[in-house]
């Protein structure tokens, strides 16, 4: 049987401002929908400025995924940072995990702390969103 590989395709970006939490489960919640359906996975993290979001499944899903993503303007300066394919998923539970982790907190809540120390979840994803949130955690330093 040929191995399918994954692609896993890590981003980040800016949110409109004043984005809020009701509106970040409310994308969620249609990204959950519509990835179930397509067979997407993965796992997004919104810190009340910025996305990084995680998307993983065959190339095809991903890219068309990730053309629809683009065109939306609840957020803009979409910047890949990582595409790789990959021998399997790293978030297989998840049509789409997600946290609303607000800056001030700068914290790795324990679910999402949970989610990346996962044996599937590789190094470099570990590293991305932790980076991500440290970011956070800097800048409310006064
Ligand atoms: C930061 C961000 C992440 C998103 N992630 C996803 C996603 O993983 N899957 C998805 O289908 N839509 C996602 N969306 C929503 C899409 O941009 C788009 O609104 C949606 O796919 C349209 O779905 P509909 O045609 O069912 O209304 C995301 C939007 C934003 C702003």
């Amino acid at each position: 049987m040929p191995r399918q590989s994954i692609t896993s395709l890590i981003y980040v970006s800016t949110a409109r401002p004043g984005l809020d939490q009701d509106e970040f489960l409310s994308i969620l919640g249609v990204a959950e929908r519509n990835n179930q359906r397509v067979g997407i996975t993965g796992l997004i993290l919104y810190n009340g400025f910025n996305f990084i979001q995680c998307l993983e499944g065959d190339r095809a899903s991903v890219n068309d995924r990730l053309y629809h993503i683009g065109l939306d303007d609840r957020h803009n300066g979409l910047t890949i940072l990582s595409h790789d394919d990959m021998p399997s998923r790293q978030f297989a539970q998840w049509s789409m995990a997600g946290q609303y982790l607000p800056i001030q907190q700068g914290l790795l809540q324990a679910d999402v702390a949970k989610i990346l120390s996962d044996d599937a979840v590789i190094e470099a994803t570990r590293r991305l969103f932790e980076s991500f949130l440290s970011l956070g955690a800097k800048q409310s330093i006064p």
